[in-house]
């Protein structure tokens, strides 16, 4: 049986005289996305409930997000690093409403190409709120960014050096550093970032060529579980510093870059690394440095929830045993919002939106729509038994997620998404 919730869908135009934390959310956001008021606090579930009842076509697959979430980490952002100014990194999840949301709170943003510069100016923020954060960037590209007056880039490669000086003499350079990515879950360091090395090497390069280098970023991989890695490569960054000093360069911007937790648990924490590394910072570099960094998945990890259909099933006998095995079928999957599975090394949880009065737990896999056995989301978990037509519904699915969505066999590769706050 399918609860009835009492779901308000009361929006801004009702709600903006009644609830001032409302009012922190832009309102052409509140109008162009129909951004529901839950001031009532009702769970994501009752919510996940009320959309199926009025909302969702044919059993379509659909988000509900909540920008009270993102909300709720700009101010967890700025109460424990105060100095630090953020570039949400939107290729984390380039929803425009999350963007303007942001970008109405004072956020700035790292993108990094030509189409994600392009998103941001065209959300109306000016180009001096933007690093384009690609150490590696196409000529084509360099050439927007500098007919969009985006001036902030990083580079960490002779190379691209060269490249820069050809195409964007003026730009504002930050050098990007090799770290220690070995306790981040997705390892960036094989691809970018200036061994220590070659930093005074490309400095002194950099100066001959006459380019503006400013400063200083540094990524220590996605999924960060480690305070010590930011900390290690704050210390680097600051010994290239004093490299600039000896070159005689004036460096004014470290750049902490991404690797933030989207959710604080027994594992990692945000506020642990903020603690860590406040006084370093605060040590090493004074108070004219501006730092900023880039976090991604720390803004929308936990503001995005998914509900898939079962559409089909089957029921197998596990070899040894004997025992039910149940095969669902979902109308998403690898290929769309759960890539994160594959590229971000994550394991979404499945919970059952409507459970049954029947609690026997049987061995269950759950399968994408695509004819690919690899979409595949969860295999051998317990879950009751379910039926064609039931929900599935998975938290913290803001990252990393529809942002790689492919159409791949026809199927749909964006979900309706139904804001809240
Ligand atoms: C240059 C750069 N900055 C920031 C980020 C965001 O990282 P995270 O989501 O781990 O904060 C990424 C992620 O790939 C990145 O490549």
């Amino acid at each position: 049986m399918i609860e009835t919730a009492s779901y308000s869908t009361q929006t801004q135009s009702s709600a903006e005289s009644s609830s001032s934390s409302t009012s922190v959310i832009p309102r052409d956001v509140l109008h162009k996305y129909e951004v529901e008021n839950n001031s009532n606090n009702l769970s994501v579930e009752t919510i996940l409930r009320s959309k199926i009842n009025e909302a969702v076509v044919e059993n379509e697959a659909f988000y509900v997000v909540d920008l009270g979430a993102v909300v709720r980490k700009h101010q967890e952002w700025t109460a424990h690093l105060p100095r630090v100014k953020p570039f949400y990194a939107i290729k984390c999840n380039p929803d425009t409403a999350i963007i303007k949301l942001l970008a109405s709170l004072g956020t700035n943003f790292d993108c990094a190409s030509k189409a994600e510069i392009q998103q941001i100016l065209g959300c109306g923020v000016s180009p001096d709120r933007i690093i384009y954060a690609n150490p590696c960037k196409m000529k084509s590209h360099i050439e927007y960014a500098k007919a969009s007056n985006v001036e902030l880039m990083t580079f960490d490669n002779s190379h691209e050096l060269i490249k820069i000086s050809e195409n964007y003499r003026n730009a504002k350079l930050l050098l990007r550093i090799i770290t220690d990515d070995s306790k981040s879950v997705c390892r960036f360091s094989t691809k970018f970032g200036a061994p220590l090395d070659t930093t005074y090497g490309l400095l002194k390069l950099a100066k001959d060529l006459n380019l503006n280098v400013c400063g200083v970023s540094f990524h220590v991989g996605s999924g960060c579980m480690s305070a010590d890695s930011f900390v290690s490569a704050i210390r680097s960054a600051h010994r290239v510093f004093k490299e600039a000093e000896e070159l005689g360069l004036t460096f004014n911007m470290l750049d902490l870059g991404g690797g933030w937790p989207g959710s604080n648990n027994e594992r990692i924490d945000f506020r642990v690394i903020a603690n860590a590394i406040r006084p370093v910072i605060d040590d090493l570099f004074p108070a004219e440095i501006e730092v900023i960094a880039e976090p991604g998945r720390f803004f929308v990890f936990e503001s995005h929830t998914l509900a898939v259909n079962v559409f089909a099933k089957r029921t197998v006998q596990e070899p040894t045993t004997g025992d039910k095995h149940f095969l669902y079928y979902v109308n998403d999957g690898v290929y769309q919002s759960f890539n994160c599975i594959l590229f971000d090394h994550y394991t979404p949880t499945a919970s059952v939106l409507i459970p049954g009065e029947d609690n026997t737990q049987y061995k269950s896999t759950i399968f994408g729509p695509t004819c690919d056995s690899m979409d595949c989301i969860g295999k051998d978990i317990s879950l009751p038994e379910l039926h064609v037509g039931d929900w599935l519904y998975f938290k913290n699915m803001g990252a990393y997620s529809v942002a790689a969505a492919s159409p791949f066999n026809g199927f749909k590769s964006h979900p309706t998404t139904f804001y809240m706050y």
